[in-house]
């Protein structure tokens, strides 16, 4: 079945013997038994939940994987994906990740004693250069946020290929209708289900997605330990949200293309980045491993005021955090995604005073184009 069917018929929902289109949304906390050791696969809500597995279904078969697990947000999957790892052990991250990501990794991973080396990882020599007999992990986020540089997957796959380290892929910016990280080698994709497959800016939610059943058992062990599961009604507006998942990024991602183009022609957009274009550095590597650039660019501004306007003066466009809903978003990553940073580091990356980063909707491309031009001033 083709990833646009699947949005829609993907998710199956085991114990529901009513023929309803859509799932239910199971509350019940706990599940009752007829004997002992009679059961009917559900204990207790933090363990299983129907709603929770049907959504579970729908990301893995979108993903290729063999089974994913739905957590409360993007962090929390991120978060207990990490308990793999132990004291000792060293992660390679791409140096330009979500914020939220290198927080987590500085202040709660290196207390645990796991080492983290950045890496452009869209070099691989740089990648080669940083792995040594205790690396466990290599951690891509690609494109990357916010300055969109992209790592060749299938690439980085043969490099680890039989070093015992895993390969982890942050999907949330092209998600399974654009890109397949498992089927180019990964070992595990996360999601922050809050952005493209939730898709309306109306409920946090995470996913990992596991190639194979030892990942996946080891994971459920932290799953249900940790209790940071996705709750029903969100389990629900998850699936809901990737029944258009074909349509809204279709969309979305023309509209990038036309908004990123006409950047391109404005004085006061000193540098556009954007992975569609075709002298972006790894314009051939993203037509190769996945079937469209998304909707996600960034830009730089010839001065910190032009910047500042812009969030000041748009109407349509919303200055806010987050990304992938049908809403234009545009963030100041300097104050907000990536405050956490310092700033010699933010800098180092290009996370300037004059760069915004857009996510753009499914508005008409004129209306989101029109804005910019007005707020640009
Ligand atoms: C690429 C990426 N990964 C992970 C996350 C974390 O997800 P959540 O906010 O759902 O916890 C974000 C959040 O912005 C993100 O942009």
């Amino acid at each position: 079945m083709k990833n646009d069917t699947l949005c829609v018929h993907g998710g199956t929902l085991k114990c529901d013997t009513t023929r309803a289109v859509t799932p239910a949304i199971y509350t019940a906390t706990t599940f009752s038994r007829s004997d002992v050791g009679q059961g009917c696969g559900y204990d207790y809500a933090r363990l299983q939940n129907p709603t929770r597995e049907h959504v579970e279904n729908v990301v893995a078969k979108l993903e290729g994987g063999f089974a994913s697990l739905a957590f409360s947000c993007g962090m929390a999957a991120t978060t207990t994906l990490m308990e793999l790892f132990d004291g000792g052990d060293e992660i390679v991250a791409s140096e330009d990740l979500y914020g939220g990501t290198i927080r987590m990794f500085e202040k709660v991973l290196r207390r645990r004693g796991i080492s983290i080396v950045y890496s452009d990882t869209s070099d691989l020599s740089d990648l080669s250069s940083k792995i040594t007999r205790n690396t466990r992990a290599v951690f891509i986020e690609t494109p990357t946020n916010p300055m969109m540089h992209v790592t060749d997957i299938q690439a980085v796959a043969q490099l680890i290929a039989g070093k015992n380290i895993l390969l982890i892929v942050d999907n949330t910016f092209l998600t399974p209708y654009l890109m397949r990280p498992l089927e180019l080698g990964a070992d595990i994709v996360i999601h922050s289900g809050t952005k493209y497959l939730g898709g309306h800016n109306d409920c946090l939610a995470g996913f990992v997605v596991v190639k194979n059943a030892e990942l996946e058992d080891k994971l459920r062990y932290f799953h249900k330990t940790s209790g940071a599961v996705l709750a029903p009604f969100d389990c629900y507006l998850v699936a809901r949200g990737i029944k258009t998942l074909a349509i809204r990024m279709d969309r979305a991602q023309q509209n990038a293309a036309k908004v990123a183009d006409w950047l391109r022609g404005q004085k006061k957009a000193t540098r556009v980045f954007y992975p569609g274009f075709a002298d972006h550095p790894e314009y051939e590597i993203s037509k190769k491993q996945a079937s469209g650039f998304g909707a996600m660019l960034s830009f730089e501004t010839d001065t910190e005021e032009t910047a500042r306007n812009i969030l000041r003066n748009v109407k349509l466009i919303l200055f806010a955090e987050s990304l992938g809903g049908t809403e234009t978003l545009i963030t100041y990553p300097t104050t907000q995604t990536h405050s956490d940073l310092p700033d010699a580091e933010k800098e180092a990356r290009g996370i300037t005073r004059r760069l915004l980063r857009v996510s753009v909707g499914i508005e008409s491309a004129e209306d989101i184009i029109s804005d910019l031009e007005q707020a640009m001033g």
